[in-house]
């Protein structure tokens, strides 16, 4: 794209990269400003506040914070002058709230990805990296999930992700956007929101062990994830932002293990000292049973490789959330 030691932070005109982090006050998008911010490039942040926070973003020269609807299309479009990279995360992004509001997250989960694409493309934006997600595998029993799969979504949220997937295609075959979709699998880290029943598990269960209450587990706790660590995610935007292989492609991005809900509780009780007691609840509509990542074509064309595993993230979080050892 241009050229840098590391990441670009110099555009073809000689300026330092603008970026444009859709919503970046939340979760995974406050660590791709972070970085982002860290390695010299200017920020743009454009987010809605729903389930993001202010209090995510630093104080930084070269950082603007925009409030504003990426449903919205005037919205994006203005946002997108002068833009060289768009790292779209904002969504809603939990499964259960699509469901309970199809309409209104759909404006968000695929309208508003169509609207990024759109604007990116007026405003000759070089490439943009879409937030895709391992939703849209739904239950097929296959596993490892490959992404030459076919996609069986199970929620309003996996349909719209998966459609945003086809865009991102569309907007890279038709108008030579270079687009590339990372599929996440299930993130966690620090600045994972638990106040919500619907919020990302770990972030629930580390809030509950460091209050010393009891965690719920919907079901009987055999489902299985893949959770992967923040800071390998952002590692893999900046791939994906930067590879000369990446774009027109859908990419898992996961740790490649995954571990059932009993034995990830069992194993942050062991970190906390906790016993393991959780509550059994039903199991959640639209919850996928098993979920595991192959990813070799994340090593093969990002070059990138998750580097923590799932019992030092955990420590980590914990540690940070004021559990002591
Ligand atoms: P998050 O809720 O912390 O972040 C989403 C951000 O988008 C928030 O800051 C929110 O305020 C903003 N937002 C929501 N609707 C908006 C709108 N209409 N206009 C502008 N901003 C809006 O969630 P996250 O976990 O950081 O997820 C980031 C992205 O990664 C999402 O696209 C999500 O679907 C995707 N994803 C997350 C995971 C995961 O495990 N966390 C896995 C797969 C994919
Ligand atoms: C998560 C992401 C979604 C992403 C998908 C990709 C969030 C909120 N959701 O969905 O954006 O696209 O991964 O794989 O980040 N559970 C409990 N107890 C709890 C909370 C959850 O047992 O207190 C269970 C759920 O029923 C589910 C599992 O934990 O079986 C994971 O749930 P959750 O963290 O909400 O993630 P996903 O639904 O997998």
């Amino acid at each position: 794209m241009s050229s840098s030691v590391g990441w670009v932070i110099v555009n073809e005109h000689g300026k330092q990269m603008l970026a444009l982090v859709t919503g970046g006050a939340g979760f995974i998008g406050s660590h791709i400003v972070e970085r982002l911010l860290a390695d010299g490039n200017r920020v743009r942040v454009l987010d809605d506040f729903s389930t993001g926070n202010r209090e995510n973003l630093p104080e930084l020269e070269g950082l603007e914070i925009i409030t504003g609807d990426v449903g919205n299309f005037e919205s994006v479009r203005k946002n997108m002058e002068d833009v060289d990279v768009v790292f779209h995360e904002a969504a809603v992004a939990s499964v259960p709230r699509t469901i309970s509001d199809p309409l209104g997250s759909q404006k968000t989960n695929y309208q508003g990805t169509l609207n990024a694409l759109e604007a990116a493309r007026q405003c000759g934006v070089r490439r943009v990296v879409f937030a895709a997600s391992a939703a849209a595998y739904g239950d097929d029993p296959e596993l490892p999930k490959r992404e030459d799969m076919p996609p069986k979504p199970l929620s309003p949220y996996a349909v719209d992700k998966l459609a945003s997937e086809y865009a991102c295609q569309v907007y890279y075959c038709l108008h030579g956007l270079e687009t590339v979709s990372l599929r996440y699998f299930n993130v966690f880290g620090p600045r994972q929101d638990p106040s919500s029943p619907y919020s990302g598990v770990i972030s629930v269960f580390a809030d509950k062990l460091i209050n010393k209450e009891q965690p719920t587990i919907f079901g009987d706790g055999g489902q299985t994830r893949d959770f992967v660590y923040v800071a390998d995610v952002v590692e893999a935007n900046i791939k994906a932002a930067t590879e000369k292989t990446a774009p027109g492609n859908t990419i898992n991005i996961a740790s490649g293990i995954s571990v059932s809900l009993n034995d990830l509780l069992r194993t942050m009780c062991a970190i906390c000292d906790s016993e393991f007691s959780p509550v059994y609840v039903e199991e959640r509509q639209g919850d996928i049973r098993h979920s595991s990542a192959n990813i070799d074509k994340a090593i093969d064309v990002l070059r990138w490789e998750p580097a923590v595993k799932l019992d030092v993230g955990l420590v980590s979080l914990l540690q940070r959330l004021g559990y002591e050892p």
